[in-house]
């Protein structure tokens, strides 16, 4: 009697488990196409040394921060060209500047505790309340703040129409490569 018992416990626990597992699976969001049964994507942020031709990193909404490593190089070098480092500093990627206007390490995400800063208000205004959650959102109210900045943003206001000037690739060229810079800044 209690061997065979302790069997069935044993037969049902395993099914059970089974059926979860599977469940989970079925049930968990795809990255892509096809019908379920997928492993979570690996994100693929790290790969800065990996320098190969391809760039446009998929655009994913929310999850991880991804970035094109090239672009973001690009970035870094406009951001000393231009004279950004003369008023901001970008700790988490190792460039320090002056503190006129405030470090950008999480320019992307609000920048939250950062003196002077004015992104989030910029974001919120613009509909995205929680930047982390849809940072690919976050990336394109960069691009518009950096392209036409609010009238309370005054210095990047004059700042910005010195560059338009200065670069007529501003919009197009400097930047995209600006923002991706700014999205490894902020992974
Ligand atoms: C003369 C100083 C100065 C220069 C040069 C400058 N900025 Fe700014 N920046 C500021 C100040 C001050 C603010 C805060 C908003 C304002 O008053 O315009 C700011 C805000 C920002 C913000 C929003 C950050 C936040 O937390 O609100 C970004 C992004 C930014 N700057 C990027 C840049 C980039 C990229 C460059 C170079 C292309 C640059 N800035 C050049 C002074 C400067």
């Amino acid at each position: 009697m209690r061997g065979p018992t302790i069997a069935l416990v044993i037969g049902i626990a395993i099914v059970v488990i089974a059926a979860a597992i599977a469940l989970q699976y079925l049930t968990a969001p795809s990255g892509g196409g096809g019908g379920g049964a997928q492993p979570p994507a690996t994100p693929t942020q790290t790969q800065t040394s990996q320098q190969t031709g391809t760039s446009a990193p998929p655009s994913g909404g929310g999850g991880p921060i991804q970035y094109d490593p090239q672009l973001a190089a690009k970035g870094k070098q406009y951001f000393n060209e231009i004279g950004c480092t003369s008023c901001h500093s970008i700790k988490s990627l190792g460039i320090s500047g002056g503190n006129v206007g405030p470090d950008l390490s999480k320019a992307l995400l609000g920048n939250p505790g950062q003196a002077g800063s004015v992104i989030d208000k910029y974001f919120k205004e613009n509909g995205l309340d929680n930047p982390a959650a849809d940072p690919q959102k976050a990336a394109q109210l960069l691009a518009q703040f950096l392209t036409n900045p609010p009238d309370y943003a005054g210095t990047m206001k004059t700042m910005v129409n010195t560059y338009k000037n200065a670069y007529p690739d501003w919009a197009t060229e400097r930047v995209p490569a600006l923002v991706e810079m700014l999205k490894e800044a902020a992974k």
